[in-house]
């Protein structure tokens, strides 16, 4: 195979050919086609695009470029839930003690934040001791004996999405609609689940921001992985506005031991319940969506649920402890409330300001080796739809610098829209794609 032959195909707008992907992706893994031609290859496929097939095809070799972890021995139906990412976004945390609780086995392979939307490895880590980089057969004995466990990509999984997606990073070809898909596919689909359920977010502070382009991202996900014979549905959900009340790493876990003692915000419950019952019924462990919700509140009013979290945080290293006393929990030295400066309803919080604030006081990273500071962040977040007089608190600022508080508060004062009539809150589920 002669590498820019392939290229030029892909750059002239032909379709290519099953051997072909696979031969480029594979060769891209071992080294033999080095990162200038894969640079070309991805920029060809950014103009051109794939196919369904192609996409499906792709998709399986990366997924292939490593190990599939081998889930067989637990004999459960193995769920997993993948967010676009946003800002507050803490889903994941709930969600995966709340379906062990339920029967269900949920081996979750998540990733760090970048820029604004925040990752679900850093909030862990923000729980005292809690390991995040379990070798494979550690993730599996957790998974065996609590139902659940999290940890991040290992080396051998997808390793040729490691290489392509920081290779995207930095040749402007990360928004690709085939190019999105395998690199979160791939990567999914490689921790050997039955069942995938996808929330994919729109609006100010995703990745997608209006609903057509989250729609059609969500539709070449679920026909892609359907393509491949997997069992995947997806939701388009709004991130206008933060996702619950609280944003930054620590402050999220406590925001999601709350949803987990059925005192959380009311969003972060819905789609919580919502992507939960999903999963239940495709894992046939529900038979509708109204047993399935009744059985995640279940979950969480017997305790089961916050048992499995206690569980989980143990079995991986974790201060299990801090989940009951959130003093135990990093705290930072400075907080500081943010008064609302007129009397009205709130029309609008944008997520994206909200986004950078956080990561103007550490708690996201600007590049990938970048440190956060598991602390900081807002909380108390005023919602859309809520009145508000004037000097009353929009968001408690968390800061451990003086400097960064200023700059923090100067983006969240811009981040809040009032409005001198009520105002209806938006919908948080925008399309569901079955
Ligand atoms: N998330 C991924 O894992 N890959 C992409 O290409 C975009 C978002």
């Amino acid at each position: 195979m002669i590498p820019q032959w392939i290229i030029e195909k892909k750059r002239d707008g032909q379709g290519l050919t099953g051997d072909e992907i696979r031969e480029f992706v594979e060769g891209y893994t071992r080294g033999d086609i080095p990162d200038y031609q894969m640079a070309a290859f991805a920029m060809a496929v950014f103009f051109r695009g794939m196919s369904e097939d192609e996409t499906a095809i792709l998709t399986d070799a990366m997924m292939r470029s490593g190990d599939i972890l081998d889930t067989s021995a637990i004999p459960l139906p193995k769920v997993d839930k993948h967010s676009t990412g946003g800002v507050g976004d803490k889903i994941s945390l709930p969600l995966a003690p709340l379906l062990a609780a339920c029967g269900v086995a949920v081996p979750m392979i998540s990733g760090r934040g970048l820029g604004i939307t925040g990752g679900t490895l850093d909030k862990l880590e923000s729980i005292p001791g809690f390991n995040v980089r379990l070798p494979e057969e550690q993730f599996l004995a957790v998974l065996r004996d609590v139902g659940c466990a999290m940890s991040g990509q290992t080396a051998r999984l997808a390793p040729a999405d490691r290489k392509l997606y920081a290779l995207r990073d930095v040749t402007a070809t990360v928004p690709s609609v085939p190019l999105i898909v395998s690199s979160i596919l791939s990567k999914k689909l490689a921790e050997g689940v039955d069942h995938l359920v996808l929330d994919v977010k729109c609006g100010r502070g995703a990745f997608m921001k209006t609903p057509e382009s989250a729609r059609e991202l969500a539709g070449a996900l679920v026909r892609t992985a359907r393509a491949m014979g997997k069992s995947v549905r997806a939701l388009v959900t709004d991130m206008n506005q933060p996702l619950g009340r609280a944003a930054g790493n620590a402050l999220e876990i406590v925001e999601s031991v709350e949803v987990l003692l059925g005192r959380g915000p009311a969003d972060v419950e819905l789609l919580t319940l919502t992507l939960g019952a999903e999963l239940l019924q495709m894992a046939g462990v529900a038979a509708s969506p109204a047993e399935a919700v009744d059985r995640l509140r279940e979950a969480i009013r017997s305790g089961a649920a916050m048992a499995k979290f206690r569980a989980m945080v143990r079995a991986q290293g974790g201060d299990a402890e801090a989940l009951d006393d959130f003093n135990r929990l990093p705290a930072a030295s400075i907080q500081a409330p943010l008064a609302a400066p007129t009397t009205g309803w709130i029309g609008g919080v944008d997520a994206e300001r909200v986004g950078r604030a956080c990561v103007v006081l550490g708690a996201g990273r600007t590049r990938t080796e970048d440190r956060v500071d598991p602390a900081v962040g807002v909380s108390g977040l005023a919602k859309i739809g809520e009145r508000v007089e004037k000097g009353r608190i929009l968001a408690v600022v968390h800061a451990n610098d003086e400097g960064r508080l200023a700059e923090a508060k100067r983006l969240l004062s811009g981040a809040f829209i009032f409005s001198d009539r009520p105002v209806e809150p938006p919908a948080l589920i925008i399309e569901r794609i079955a």
